[in-house]
């Protein structure tokens, strides 16, 4: 088996109390947006779900009226058109499964949402996925319209390298090398797929002050009710 396993990568939201990297996130939303969209959908996430996460609301308004909506149906009974809103879900690629596949020679793009959850190594699978294309060792056939990646079950993967050194530019001014790009969209992804995250850990430490007080108090009190019984 010629199977890759990933190396643990030092992720920055890794560690009981570390929030995620909010910056990367929003480089990662602009990698998606720019890059990863064109074939894969991220069903789950709205526009409005961005606000507080990388963007203020206005600039969320912005990117959800970048977007045209199908609404309706209207007083005549019609369907239309419409720019997007803060309450819109982001836009799919293409309109059902059997579309998705026509377009990518039979296989099938996920939907982005959950993938970091759904994939055994998670975010150090992603990421090495993304940063791992390479030449198929000598011996090693790869059909036409699939690529090796050591990382990826099988080794032959329908997906292009979807990565190249400064293919966008960021507008924090970050050098969008292949890993920066790599890291930064697999830290939104993260994201997506846990979205309570820094609010499990901050409630999570807070839960921890207080018990730790509240038992503090009971073990004193149980022992001072009960000194007198010896
Ligand atoms: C599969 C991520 C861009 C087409 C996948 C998988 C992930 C992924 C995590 C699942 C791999 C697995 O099953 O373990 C991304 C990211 C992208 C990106 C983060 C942007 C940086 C693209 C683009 C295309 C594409 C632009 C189309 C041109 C596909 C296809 C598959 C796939 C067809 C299915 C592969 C197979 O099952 O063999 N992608 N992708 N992806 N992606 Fe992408």
């Amino acid at each position: 088996d010629l199977e890759l396993h990933p190396a643990a990568y030092p992720w920055s939201h890794n560690g009981m109390l570390d929030s995620f990297d909010h910056a990367s996130i929003r480089r990662g939303h602009q990698v998606y947006q720019q890059v990863c969209a064109a074939c894969h959908s991220l069903e789950r996430i709205a526009y409005r779900n961005l606000v507080g996460a990388c963007y203020n609301e206005t600039e969320a308004k912005e990117l959800a009226s970048e977007t045209m909506v199908e609404d309706g149906p209207d007083d005549n009974g019609n369907m239309f058109k419409r720019p997007g809103k803060l309450a819109d879900y982001f836009p799919s690629p293409f309109p059902n499964e059997e579309a998705a596949r026509a377009a990518n020679n039979g296989a099938y793009p996920p939907d982005l949402s959950l993938i970091i959850k759904a994939r055994h190594g998670r975010e150090d699978y992603v990421f090495s996925l993304l940063t791992g294309y390479c030449d198929a060792p000598a011996g090693v056939e790869i059909r036409e319209g699939l690529y090796y990646n050591p990382y990826f079950p099988g080794q032959a993967i329908a997906m292009a390298p979807p990565l190249y050194d400064d293919q966008i530019e960021y507008d924090d001014g970050t050098p969008a090398t292949l890993s920066q790009m790599a890291k930064d969209v697999v830290t939104f992804l993260t994201w997506c797929a846990e979205p309570e995250h820094d609010d499990r850990k901050r409630f999570g430490m807070k839960a921890m002050i207080l018990l730790s007080l509240v038992s503090a108090g009971l073990f004193y009190f149980k022992r001072h009710k009960w000194s007198t019984l010896k």
